[in-house]
């Protein structure tokens, strides 16, 4: 059972994660900005998440929504000033919030003086913060495939050199190797920390240490080119540079860290987590998210099987208690489908029930739990019928990649791009009825889900049986029941295809998590050790729940539901 202290107050802690852009537009020019967050703080002090998680706010060209950062130091102008960015941090603590900023430092933007300076000479002191090979710009230093497309290497004529980059090639890779690239990260990460902010979440964090041999990857997925995350996901040198972070940063402040791990298992992920080593408090992990790749990788048409989504929950809760470590509990970010559409039943009459279902049980679980805006409404997925209204740029890659390289036929590819496109989770928050859902008076910078007059924040906080005030819920169960922070997880009925349903306990009690992941009624057994026991319902998506003499419980369609038992 994992213990707590008070400085760790971010195991017992909801984080909600905005997307700025699509947030709430405060100016009318179409794009959501921080003045805007700080208009609808009230609206995530009602429902109860204790940190805010903000996606990149820094300058930027945007080429990857702010993740090509290039000024570390000042706002991106469309989101408002520092002075619009102190007034947010000052009104979140009030309301006894608490804020986190994403740290991207795997890679700048090409625009980043650093990199303008690096590429211009090879003597010039910031070359050697990025990471280049000599080449005469016919053979590519190795096989590696960018994220985005393409190779993960560009060649610049005038150097006679390729630079890395694992994503766009407007995203450079900083060399950490280098002391001083890791020094001006850790200045970057203190001027923040002095101004108040509470913590990071920490982009690709997993990718910063690279084999010096830079082998080629295995070419998987139809992928044109080969993989780069065995020559850079969990690098040699990675804990090193997270254990000097920490030490020279990270232990001087009261805060939260959560790293964004692509290919990681639970081996490095206890390396990261466990806090005895001193890195990071927790990190994203993909398990869940691969369960529907298929040849084609993440932009397949293939859907999940339950008996596998619950043997990754259950390797994950068992794995990191285990071995000291802590998980992070999430469905969704700005980088996934809607779980309604992708995990539950999408735009049907049963979306509410499932969004509920959803959401019960992963927060039942032990961890941190993280709700990317619009879950909290159950918001779906949206079809966008031209890939023209399409702004993301993996979306427009795939695109290109699945109609004239692959040839799958435009079919396929919407499909498949309806079903996983980034841009799912990034189409405006819908807060009424209002032409552009309110998001803005002015043309957004994304079209909206048609389907804003139906799901919208106005409509939910007016209907007492919404997902948000079930959502509402289930945040403040996890602040008054210990147990869902401390219990042992248990995995019942493992096989089942159906119905998830597993026990937290502690020594005086036990949880009782069940939910229906199908449109019909099915039963779900009450362990024998429980039975005859005294019980409460203490969270349901549905009013009542038959309880057949306490020995099995009947589960309406995405129905869910949480009991409580003493163990006396
Ligand atoms: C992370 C971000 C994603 C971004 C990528 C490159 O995966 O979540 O949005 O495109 O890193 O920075
Ligand atoms: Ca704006």
């Amino acid at each position: 059972m994992t213990t707590m202290n008070d400085s760790e107050w971010w195991r017992k802690s909801v984080v909600y994660q905005v997307y700025p852009k699509s947030f709430n537009d405060s100016n009318d020019d179409g794009i959501g900005d921080i003045p805007g967050i700080t208009e609808k703080l009230d609206y995530l002090k009602e429902l109860g998440v204790d940190i805010i998680w903000l996606n990149p706010i820094y300058k930027s060209p945007q080429v990857d929504n702010g993740y090509d950062i290039s000024n570390y130091r000042e706002i991106y102008s469309k989101f408002g000033t520092m002075s619009d960015f102190q007034t947010l941090l000052k009104e979140t603590h009030k309301r006894k919030m608490r804020l986190i900023l994403d740290l991207v430092v795997n890679h700048t933007s090409s625009e980043h003086p650093w990199f303008k300076a690096a590429k211009s000479s090879k003597d010039d002191p910031h070359h050697d913060y990025y990471i280049w090979k000599d080449g005469d710009g016919k053979k590519l230093p190795n096989n590696w495939g960018s994220s985005f497309g393409g190779p993960t290497w560009e060649y610049v004529d005038k150097l006679g050199q390729y630079y890395l980059h694992l994503f766009a090639k407007q995203q450079p890779d900083l060399n950490w190797e280098n002391p001083r690239v890791r020094q001006e990260v850790y200045n970057i990460m203190r001027f923040w920390l002095e101004k108040g902010v509470d913590g990071f979440r920490m982009d690709v964090i997993s990718l910063l240490s690279k084999d010096p041999a830079y082998p080629d990857g295995p070419v998987i997925q139809n992928k044109a080119y080969g993989s780069y995350y065995k020559g850079a996901a969990n690098g040699p040198k990675i804990h090193d540079y997270l254990q000097e972070m920490n030490r020279e940063v990270l232990s001087k402040y009261d805060i939260v860290t959560v790293g964004e791990t692509p290919h990681t298992g639970i081996d490095d992920a206890v390396k990261y987590t466990d806090a005895k080593r001193h890195e990071l408090n927790m990190v994203f992990h993909f398990d869940h998210m691969h369960l529907d790749y298929d040849e084609n990788g993440k932009f397949s048409t293939k859907r999940f099987k339950l008996s596998e989504l619950k043997e990754v929950f259950t390797r994950w809760q068992n794995g990191m208690a285990q071995h000291n470590g802590w998980n992070s509990l999430y469905w969704s970010n700005h980088d996934q489908a809607r779980p309604v559409t992708r995990f539950g039943a999408d735009d049907s009459e049963w979306r509410t029930q499932s969004a509920k279902m959803l959401g019960t049980v992963l927060h039942m679980q032990q961890g941190t739990p993280f709700v990317y805006q619009g879950e909290e409404l159950g918001m779906t997925n949206t079809r966008f019928t031209s890939i023209e209204d399409y702004q993301d740029i993996e979306t427009k890659n795939i695109y290109h990649d699945f109609m004239e390289n692959k040839k799958l036929g435009s079919d396929y590819t919407m499909k498949s791009i309806y079903l996983k496109s980034r841009d799912n989770a990034r189409t405006p928050m819908p807060w009424s009825q209002a032409e552009n859902a309110g998001f803005t008076k002015g043309t957004p910078w994304i079209k909206l889900n048609p389907n804003y007059k139906e799901i919208n924040v106005q409509d939910t906080l007016r209907d007492k049986n919404s997902v948000f005030y079930y959502y509402q819920k289930l945040i403040s169960l996890r602040h008054t029941l210990p147990i869902i922070t401390n219990g042992k997880y248990v995995l019942l009925d493992k096989d089942n295809e159906s119905t998830y349903s597993y026990l937290r306990e502690s020594d005086k009690q036990v949880l009782f998590v069940a939910g229906n992941f199908t449109a019909d009624k099915q039963i779900v057994q009450v362990p024998s050790s429980l039975r005859e026991k005294d019980s409460q319902l203490i969270i349901s998506n549905y009013e009542t729940v038959e309880n057949n003499n306490s020995t099995q419980i009947e589960l309406p369609p995405y129905g869910a539901a949480v009991y409580l038992y003493d163990k006396k």
